[in-house]
């Protein structure tokens, strides 16, 4: 069966959103999301969005402060393009609804983060995600032009490889057309037709044991367009969150947002000692590749399973007033944090890189766009800042409407697309050879591939994922597919760009540490 319309959106979190809701003026867009619609990385952001609203902040202190976090690997031209046009974004997605909070003055609440020289993170409590993805589905939902296919999995971009042709990744005449979806009620695979098809399939954090971003997050889309040789880059640079909740067993692991850390609160070790000015003299609120490490450092030393955070000198009103859903959280756990300090841990939370963009999201293949974390734009360096994600998300959003609306109705829908082949393939007799693959893909990851890398972990990290690649791959060949199956074959194929790409880096740059080149260009030795 083929389906088709103007513009095909993966993903559901505030880029493909805000990206259908603009695109939508222009045609018939169709949103695919692999679980429920609001089922996100984007829905769990606490923390906030930032932009310059009001002086004394200004354009030149937020990008010079992101250069600095994305330690001489970001890009100067999109860094100056990204935070100059946030502030009308942050506009529109307040007249779209979502509600930020304002002091009694009326003017907004700015807080701060980790790298950032002033306040300027516009929030909504502590679930600012949740507040913009219900402000977006509320939009969304009454818009005529506007198709949702929940529980749809995109498999594989459809090119001109599926007519018969090579596709190399030095091609620049490579063309999307659009991309074979699995019903996952009844798993029939379809094509789904499009002029131009947009990937905004969020993170990878599933690739890691321990990380904040929901059972989603499992590289999709960057695995995908590799597959159909586009261009990826920056994958060694996955970001871990200093301060995930310590709590065995929960998955994802609750995040503690560096907000709390802007609003005063001090990471400790065990023994109550405070640390973090040892490393920076930004003390807890250094940028996260320098807070991360050095709270892996501390553990290691001190052979503790976590260290702490200390809220507990802040006034306990304001405290639990501005972070209703974290005090909620702890006190579940038996922690109350006006009283207690909080044990936390680095989780893996963000990739850096992903599919390489232009500065309107356009990707190396035609007709096919990437916007959100699924995107590598050059923003965020070696490093991300802090709140700048759901920032950097819209206004590529934005940028990719506009350029796709210009484009898309100079490109044929392509009829010639052949069915989803499912001859000679079965259901998995052993669901075990996933789950454990799986688990051996974290295993790796999490082990051989975290905050410290070195020459010996990233080969027997790359020796290792090589056998369960082999594994998985003939496994995929004869199994008839299955969502599971999918994912793990796209965190595999993700896991192994991350491996690449940090085996090429001979230097501890931003997020990629080693400790075979210690001694980076620029910076402090661990
Ligand atoms: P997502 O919101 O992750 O959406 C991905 C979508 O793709 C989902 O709809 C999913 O179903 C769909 N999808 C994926 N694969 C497929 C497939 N194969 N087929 C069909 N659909 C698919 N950033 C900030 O700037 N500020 C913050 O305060 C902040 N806090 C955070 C807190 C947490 C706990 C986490 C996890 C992240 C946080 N981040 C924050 C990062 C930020 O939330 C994400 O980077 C951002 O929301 C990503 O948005 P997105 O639209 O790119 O993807
Ligand atoms: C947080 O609230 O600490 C997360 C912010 C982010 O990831 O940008």
């Amino acid at each position: 069966m083929n389906r088709k319309t103007d513009f095909l959106v993966i993903g559901s979190g505030i880029a493909g959103l805000c990206y259908a809701l603009k695109a939508a003026d222009a045609g018939k867009v169709c949103i695919v999301a692999k679980s429920d619609l609001e089922e996100t990385n984007t829905k769990y952001a606490q923390g906030g969005i930032a932009a310059v609203m009001r002086p004394p902040d200004s354009f030149e202190k937020h990008i010079n402060d992101t250069i600095a976090c994305g330690d001489g690997f970001c890009k100067q031209e999109i860094v100056e393009m990204v935070i100059k046009e946030a502030p009308e974004r942050i506009r529109e997605l307040i007249e779209w609804g979502v509600e930020f909070d304002r002091d009694p003055d009326g003017k907004f609440n700015l807080t701060k983060e980790g790298g950032h020289t002033g306040n300027r993170v516009l929030h909504h409590k502590d679930n600012t995600g949740e507040e913009i993805q219900r402000a977006l589905k509320q939009k969304i939902s009454s818009h005529p032009n506007i198709e949702i296919l929940e529980h749809h999995f995109a498999v594989d971009l459809i090119t001109q490889h599926h007519l018969g042709k090579k596709v190399k990744r030095s091609h620049t005449d490579t063309e999307c057309y659009g991309a074979y979806i699995m019903n996952q009620k009844g798993s029939d695979v379809f094509s789904l037709l499009s002029r131009t098809t947009v990937i905004a399939t969020g993170g990878i954090g599933n690739l890691y044991h321990t990380t904040t971003n929901p059972v989603i997050a499992t590289g999709d889309g960057i695995a995908m367009v590799y597959r159909a040789k586009g261009k990826v880059n920056d994958m060694e640079f996955v970001q871990f969150h200093p301060t995930s909740l310590f709590n065995p067993g929960e998955r994802p692991s609750f995040l503690i947002s560096e907000a709390l850390r802007g609003f005063g609160a001090v990471l400790r070790t065990m023994d109550g000692e405070e640390f973090m000015t040892q490393y920076d003299s930004r003390g807890s609120l250094a940028p996260r590749d320098i807070t991360a490490r050095a709270i892996d450092k501390e553990m290691k030393i001190r052979g503790d399973d976590h260290v702490l955070l200390d809220a507990t000198h802040l006034d306990p009103v304001k405290l639990k007033e501005n972070f209703p859903n974290i005090y909620k959280k702890c006190k579940k756990t038996d922690i109350d944090i006006t009283k207690n300090m909080i044990p936390v841990v680095p989780a893996a939370h963000y990739l850096c890189g992903g599919i390489e963009v232009d500065k309107n999201g356009k990707s190396s293949i035609n007709r096919l766009y990437a916007i959100g974390e699924a995107s590598s734009t050059g923003l965020h360096g070696a490093n991300r800042m802090a709140s700048n994600s759901l920032m950097e998300a819209v206004v590529f959003a934005h940028r990719a409407a506009e350029e796709s609306k210009k484009q898309f109705n100079k490109y044929e829908i392509n009829y010639n697309i052949p069915q989803w082949n499912i001859e000679g393939t079965n259901y998995p007799e052993e669901m075990v050879l996933i789950t454990q693959n799986y688990k051996e893909m974290q295993q790796i990851m999490s082990n051989y591939v975290g905050i410290v890398r070195s020459n010996l972990r990233l080969k027997r990290a790359l020796a290792r994922l090589k056998i369960i690649y082999q594994e998985t791959e003939e496994l995929y060949k004869k199994s008839t597919l299955s969502v599971n199956l999918c994912e793990l074959r796209n965190m595999i194929n993700v896991s192994y760009l991350i491996i690449k790409m940090a085996q090429k880096l001979r230097e501890s740059r931003g997020l990629h540490y080693t400790l075979d080149y210690p001694s980076k260009k620029s910076g402090m030795e661990f």
